[in-house]
């Protein structure tokens, strides 16, 4: 089933800057796909079309799901909130009852295993148990389309491997269609069904390439041959991306 589909996006921001020059895109619930590309390129004004937050210039977009997560590459959790608290806000603004957002954070505080630290505060949390928490608040809502803007862009690369891992152990439990940024082809590699190359602005799709490492992956497929020379291949269309 077509979670997400795109026909044609173009943007042109008011100022004249043109962002995306037409791209079709579908994605299926069990699907992870990942966008790499050049600073610039339209990669999170594609995600906040697809989120509603922005009108795209033409185009149609089609999300078979009102239940979106939105992960950013920035935590934004609020301060005055314990992780508990902000796990549960966005089912608290959705008027959800108490008994049953705190049954369904506790899942999700679960899922990014936080359990230990559900009375901590923001500033009492590290950079990786931020972004856990922000996946959990997105989780909560039991997202069918779950999109990223890099989000362990900002993270050591030995706390982004482990918060890969366990992504993806999330994504095979909840089956979501999965779309996500980055800059780190290693990063996409592991993580992807698909990636896709989007060139640089205006961007636009210039290659695809299928990822068939079965599922479960383990951590250790990142050491072996195949993963290397997926790596390069997507480097080099980068750099024709750039051009
Ligand atoms: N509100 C806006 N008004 C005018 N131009 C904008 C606006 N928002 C984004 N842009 C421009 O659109 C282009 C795409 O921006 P976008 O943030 O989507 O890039 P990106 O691919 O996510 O880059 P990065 O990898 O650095 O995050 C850029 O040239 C940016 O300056
Ligand atoms: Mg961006």
């Amino acid at each position: 089933m077509t979670a997400l589909s795109l026909r044609d996006i173009r943007m042109t921001f008011p100022d004249g800057t043109r962002a995306i020059n037409g791209v079709d895109l579908s994605i299926e619930r069990g699907e992870f796909v990942t966008i790499v590309g050049p600073s610039g390129c339209g990669k999170s004004t594609l995600l906040r079309i697809i989120s509603g937050l922005q009108q795209p210039t033409s185009g149609s977009c089609n999300v078979d799901s009102k239940n979106i997560g939105y992960v950013f590459q920035d935590s934004v959790l609020l301060p005055w909130r314990n992780v508990q608290k902000n796990v549960e806000l966005n089912a608290e603004l959705q008027g959800i009852p108490k008994e049953l957002r705190r049954e369904s954070a506790q899942k999700a505080i679960g899922l990014v295993k936080l359990n230990d630290h559900v009375t901590k505060f923001p500033h009492q949390l590290s950079g990786g148990m931020k972004m856990r928490c922000s996946l959990a608040r997105s989780l909560v809502s039991q997202p069918q389309v779950f999109l990223f803007d890099e989000p362990f862009g900002a993270l050591d690369e030995m706390t982004r491997e482990h918060l890969n891992d366990e992504l993806l152990n999330i994504f095979l439990q909840e089956k979501f269609a999965g779309l996500f940024i980055t800059h780190s082809i290693q990063e996409a590699v592991f993580l992807s069904t698909r990636i896709i190359v989007m060139s640089s602005q205006p961007g636009r799709f210039i290659s695809e390439h299928k990822i068939d490492f079965p599922f479960p992956r383990v951590p250790d497929i990142r050491y072996s041959a195949e993963f290397a020379e997926l790596c390069g291949r997507i480097s080099h269309d980068l750099k024709l991306a750039h051009a």
